[in-house]
């Protein structure tokens, strides 16, 4: 027998539950993010690298540890997408949709690739769900943002007390440097107690130590300075319209001041939503933040912006844990069962006909005998069986069983569609 393959360590199959659960977070997106005035946009699965170099930055740890760079065959750098925003702003560039003013609200969703140590809930290849409102500068943007994001949550089947919204400003341009520079006098007094990699990060980035995992490392972040004490005027009237939106409409959240997400482009708000149980350390199910200075440095005209994406695999293990079906289908299936050889074309006819009326019509293509067509009927989760036999085709119609009352009766081929569509 030739060797058999399993799919690459940290990436999994979509299928069966999986692939349903992926299919509801596109749908329910697709339903809730039109709402708020949302098209769809698909950029490229691989980028040059430089777009996420430039992006993310070099000191983060998705660009310095996890991209999955190669060469291709014409000696370009490219690099498959660790996240979709860069890859938006690029587009958003390229197709000049920010120009003179406008704006545009987009959204993805899609696999994103990082090398990381695979776990539950973090794989190498995993899916994101995110949305992008570019161009558009008032706090109202950001508000809008995190409650389009709650709303999507809720409309999964998440209830808010099973979720926690943390909230923190980055500052910006103006008043980060000077707060990176406190932080790192404050890890240099703290060296002793600290991991090599937060050592290290006083010169190359010194906020990455507030993401580090160890718990000394958080013992010590503790204590350090936050940003909120040192916001500039401009940062920190925008934190206060944002908070005091989300106030107003009843959203309750977090401050946390130790809230820095691991990507460089962001500026003043940012925010994450994590599940309060069943996911342990990979709590957080999706997350986001401003980026005014992003599409600038893609080469673009200043483009103030705000997103967020969402970790698919995540979602759905809070969804496991929360006990929602994600993967039961709303439409009745029906299955059309020959009784015998002869009635094999009819019963193939009968579900062509069902399906040209929109209902979900399945019949056996293996030759199986009546009894192993029920079981498929039944694996199938079919609320209705069409029986076609001798006396039913000559008597024009079928007889119809209800899979639940295990009720059955002849209906003719005109009242059968009529039953089923109404
Ligand atoms: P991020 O926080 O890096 O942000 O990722 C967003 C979400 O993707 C996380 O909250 C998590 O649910 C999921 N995620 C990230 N890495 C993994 C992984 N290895 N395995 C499984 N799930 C994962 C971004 O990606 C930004 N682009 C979000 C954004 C959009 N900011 C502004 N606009």
């Amino acid at each position: 027998m030739a060797q058999s393959y399993t799919a690459p360590k940290g990436t999994h199959d979509l299928v069966g539950a999986s692939a349903a659960g992926w299919d509801f977070l596109q749908e329910t997106a697709r339903t809730i993010f039109s709402r708020y005035g949302y098209a769809s946009i698909y950029t490229p699965l691989f980028e040059n690298t430089e777009v996420f170099t430039r992006g993310i930055g070099e000191a983060t740890d998705v660009v310095g540890k996890e991209m999955y760079t190669f060469e291709d065959r014409g000696g370009r750098s490219l690099t498959l997408r660790p996240e979709n925003t860069a890859g938006v702003v690029r587009a958003a560039i390229q197709a000049n949709l920010c120009v003179d003013g406008a704006s545009a609200k987009l959204y993805y969703a899609g696999p994103q690739f990082r090398y990381e140590r695979p776990q539950k809930g973090r794989q190498r290849q995993f899916y994101q769900v995110g949305a992008e409102s570019l161009g558009n500068t008032s706090p109202l943007a950001d508000a809008e943002m995190i409650m389009m994001l709650w709303d999507y949550f809720l409309a999964l089947g998440l209830k808010p007390r099973q979720m926690t919204l943390l909230v923190n400003s980055m500052g910006d341009e103006t008043c980060r440097p000077a707060y990176r520079d406190k932080v790192a006098a404050y890890l240099r007094l703290h060296a002793d107690k600290l991991c090599e990699d937060c050592v290290r990060r006083a010169d190359t980035n010194p906020l990455r130590a507030f993401d580090c995992k160890k718990e000394s490392c958080r013992v010590v972040m503790d204590g350090a300075p936050a940003l909120k004490d040192s916001l500039c005027d401009d940062c920190r009237a925008h934190n206060d319209a944002v908070l005091s939106v989300l106030d107003a409409a009843g959203l309750k959240y977090q401050l946390d001041p130790k809230l820095v997400r691991g990507l460089d482009y962001y500026t003043r708000t940012v925010f994450e939503i994590q599940v309060n149980e069943g996911l342990g350390t990979q709590n957080a199910i999706g997350g986001g933040g401003r980026y005014d200075g992003l599409f600038q440095d893609l080469g673009g005209k200043p483009t103030p912006s705000i997103g967020f994406a969402v970790g698919a695999e995540r979602i759905m293990l809070a969804l496991d844990a929360a006990g929602i079906d994600y993967a039961a289908s709303t439409q009745k299936v029906i299955y059309v069962a020959a009784a015998a050889e002869a009635q094999r074309e009819a019963a193939l006819s009968m579900a062509m006909e069902l399906r040209g009326r929109g209902l979900i019509a399945l019949c056996d293509l293996q030759d199986r005998s009546l009894k192993s067509q029920f079981k498929q009927a039944d694996k199938a989760g079919a609320a209705f069986v069409l029986i076609m036999g001798e006396d039913e085709v000559a008597r024009g119609g079928v007889t119809i069983r209800n899979m639940e009352s295990k009720e059955e009766r002849f209906v003719t081929l005109g009242g059968i569609v009529k039953m089923l569509t109404n």
